[in-house]
């Protein structure tokens, strides 16, 4: 028996930061760089740092709670919760399983993704798929990143870059023609070796070595995932506008994975968009892997940059390397 393939879109949004911020001069205590390389070569001020106590799955929480209420969903409605993230609280349980009891989500099944900085556009894919298809009504998408715990303190090549925060989205259908009109998914796995956290899983178990040379920490080749990013950002939203049957003269805004104000400004520059049809709050924020596209899109939101109609581009690029890239039409 063949199924009908349903619309299907964002119905609310929500975010959470922790407090705490850590601003380049704060920085300027801690390594050797100045807060005048980090603006010019990332266009980053400041990120929000979590503490001792704050695991990733609290600030997906906060985040899916401020979601359900935009969206007028209760807990027992979900079907399905994905988390997509780099920083999970443990190996396992998944962040996900953490989400839903806390949540006390009781009828959802619950998995984590693990595209790092691609993760919430995997997760916003596959949720797609359930309720398409049928088989779930109410998904919940979170992004949701505590980087600051896997930061080399003592690395000014990667420290500098990243921030802890989380995004939420909930997914029902939408009417015919709106909601998520096309998303294209990729990986390159044979880049992977240019961002790693290389011990604590089957390959490099931990052990005291390990732990003494930092293998626990992330490890970056930012020239090369710079290079990637440069040509994948407007590549991926090329082809998923074109998958979408639109041009990119229809698409309305673009809201980018917030790695690098140069990698947002060189995609926009490719692509001919003028930067304010694109989004950035990466100054405040960093980098907050697989949490930017969802707070940079809550946060378009909450500023009215985003209306009903519009169409919107959400792509991203990650460690795996992956990339991902989606249209959504507006339905709310
Ligand atoms: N402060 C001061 N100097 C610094 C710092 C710092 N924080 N970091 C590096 N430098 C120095 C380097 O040591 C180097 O010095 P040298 O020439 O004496 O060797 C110099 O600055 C230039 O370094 P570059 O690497 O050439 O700097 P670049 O302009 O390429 O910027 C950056 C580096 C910001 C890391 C850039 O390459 C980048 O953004 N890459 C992409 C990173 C990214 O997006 N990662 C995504 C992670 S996604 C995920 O999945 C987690």
């Amino acid at each position: 028996m063949s199924r009908t393939v349903k619309s299907v879109g964002i119905i609310g949004t929500g975010r959470y930061l922790p407090e705490r911020v850590l601003t380049n001069y704060d920085l300027e205590r801690i390594v050797d760089t100045s807060d005048e390389w980090i603006r010019t070569r990332t266009g980053i001020s400041e990120r929000r740092i979590s503490d001792a106590d704050t695991a990733t799955s609290d600030l997906a929480t906060a985040a899916a709670l401020k979601a359900m209420k935009n969206a007028g969903v209760t807990a027992g409605e979900i079907d399905a919760i994905i988390v997509a993230t780099a920083t999970p609280d443990m190996a396992f349980p998944s962040t996900a399983c953490i989400v839903q009891s806390n949540l006390d989500a009781e009828k959802a099944f619950a998995f984590d993704v693990q595209a790092a900085c691609t993760g919430f556009i995997y997760g916003l894919s596959i949720g797609e798929k359930f309720i398409s298809t049928g088989d779930a009504k109410t998904v919940l998408v979170i992004g949701s990143e505590t980087l600051t715990k896997i930061c080399n303190w003592e690395d000014r090549n990667t420290c500098v870059l990243f921030g802890d925060g989380a995004g939420a989205a909930i997914l029902r259908e939408v009417e015919c023609g709106e909601g998520i009109l096309a998303s294209l998914l990729g990986a390159e796995g044979w880049k992977g070796k240019f961002l790693t956290l290389p011990a604590g899983g089957s390959r490099m178990p931990a052990s005291i070595e390990t732990v003494k040379g930092g293998k626990h920490f992330i490890h970056m080749d930012g020239g090369e995932v710079y290079k990637f990013a440069v040509g994948v950002m407007p590549a991926a939203t090329l082809k998923v506008v074109e998958k979408a049957g639109l041009t990119l003269e229809d698409i309305d805004f673009i809201v980018p994975h917030q790695a690098n104000k140069r990698i947002v400004e060189s995609a926009a520059k490719r692509l001919k968009i003028g930067n304010e049809r694109i989004f950035m709050n990466l100054t405040r924020y960093g980098n907050m892997s697989s949490a930017s596209i969802p707070v940079a899109l809550d946060e378009a939101l909450e500023q009215g940059l985003i209306k009903k109609g519009d169409n919107v581009v959400l792509v991203g690029f990650g460690a795996g390397l992956t990339w991902g890239s989606c249209v959504i039409n507006w339905s709310r």
